[in-house]
């Protein structure tokens, strides 16, 4: 397995596994690495020939009270994971080569970007966008790897993706989830004790969603409201949203009909969780 800083030295490998008719599949991320990126690991790992995970805590998508700073950055384990895991290159980058002295441009993707997590987080979306794009052009990927827990990063990339013609398939791996159900994310290790023990109240919600949907629930106030009490009844948990939109769009609906996301962020202290459910009705 490579392991590189710099730009220019990821190059070389790219172009020799392109001459070798590889495919190249990218999985990006901010390191900490568990159980959900070695899901995309393994996906990349079985459908495209060289695996890239580009390991970057990425400063312009935290807010200036967000957990920049103390976000985990356990550098020689994220390396040994991807070891294990199939992985041909690590990308590690500081800040200085993403980011050089100068840098004026950014990638910002409409409307999509203002709704849900990206109203509490201003300028979130737009600090993924620029990264992400600029890893694509880096990497130039033939497959980009996404997890499913982040639905709306997911779909502001793929907006991205189709409106600047960035040819690279995006592709989706479900959630992973703790036994319990709670969806697997770094910033989970920021819980206490109690507070771990209560956030599958996220989960739990989301299940009761999905079951009054089966039932032929079809009024998305019912069903925001299954969620915004569910978590008033969770001791330590603060409802930030509880969301029932169409999938495309990310608008609110008022009736459930065809692709509908149901999403919802809650903050433990000042842990902030986000987990979500998609239906076809
Ligand atoms: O999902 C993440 O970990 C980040 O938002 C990403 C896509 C790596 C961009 O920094």
């Amino acid at each position: 397995m490579i392991v590189v800083s710099d730009i220019e030295s990821v190059l070389p490998s790219l172009r020799e596994a392109r001459s070798q008719g590889l495919t190249i599949g990218l999985v990006p991320t901010m390191g900490a690495l568990h159980p959900g990126h070695v899901s995309l690991m393994r996906a990349s790992r079985e459908e495209t020939g060289f695996v890239v995970v580009s390991i970057f805590v990425n400063p312009t998508q935290f807010g200036p009270a967000e957990d920049f700073d103390c976000y985990p950055r356990p550098l020689n384990a994220d390396i040994k994971t991807c070891e294990a895991n199939g992985v041909d290159l690590v990308f590690h980058p500081d800040a200085k080569a993403m980011y050089p002295p100068g840098f004026q441009t950014f990638v910002e993707v409409k409307s999509l970007q203002d709704v849900l997590c990206g109203a509490s987080r201003p300028g979130h979306f737009r600090g993924v966008a620029t990264v992400v794009l600029k890893l694509f052009n880096i990497i130039q990927p033939d497959v980009a790897y996404f997890g499913q827990k982040d639905a709306q990063q997911v779909r502001i990339i793929r907006r991205m993706v189709d409106d600047l013609n960035v040819p690279v398939r995006v592709r989706v791996c479900p959630t992973v989830r703790e036994p319990d159900g709670l969806a697997i994310s770094s910033r989970n290790q920021y819980l206490d004790e109690a507070q771990r023990t209560h956030a599958r109240a996220l989960f739990q919600g989301l299940e009761e969603v999905r079951e009054r949907v089966l039932k032929g629930e079809r009024d998305a106030q019912a069903l925001r409201e299954v969620l915004a009490s569910r978590i008033a009844a969770t001791p330590g948990a603060q409802l930030d949203y509880a969301a029932v939109v169409d999938a495309d769009t990310l608008k609110p609906v008022r009736k459930l009909k065809g692709e509908v996301l149901v999403a919802l962020a809650v903050k433990f202290g000042t842990t902030r969780l986000i987990d979500n459910l998609s239906l076809t009705v």
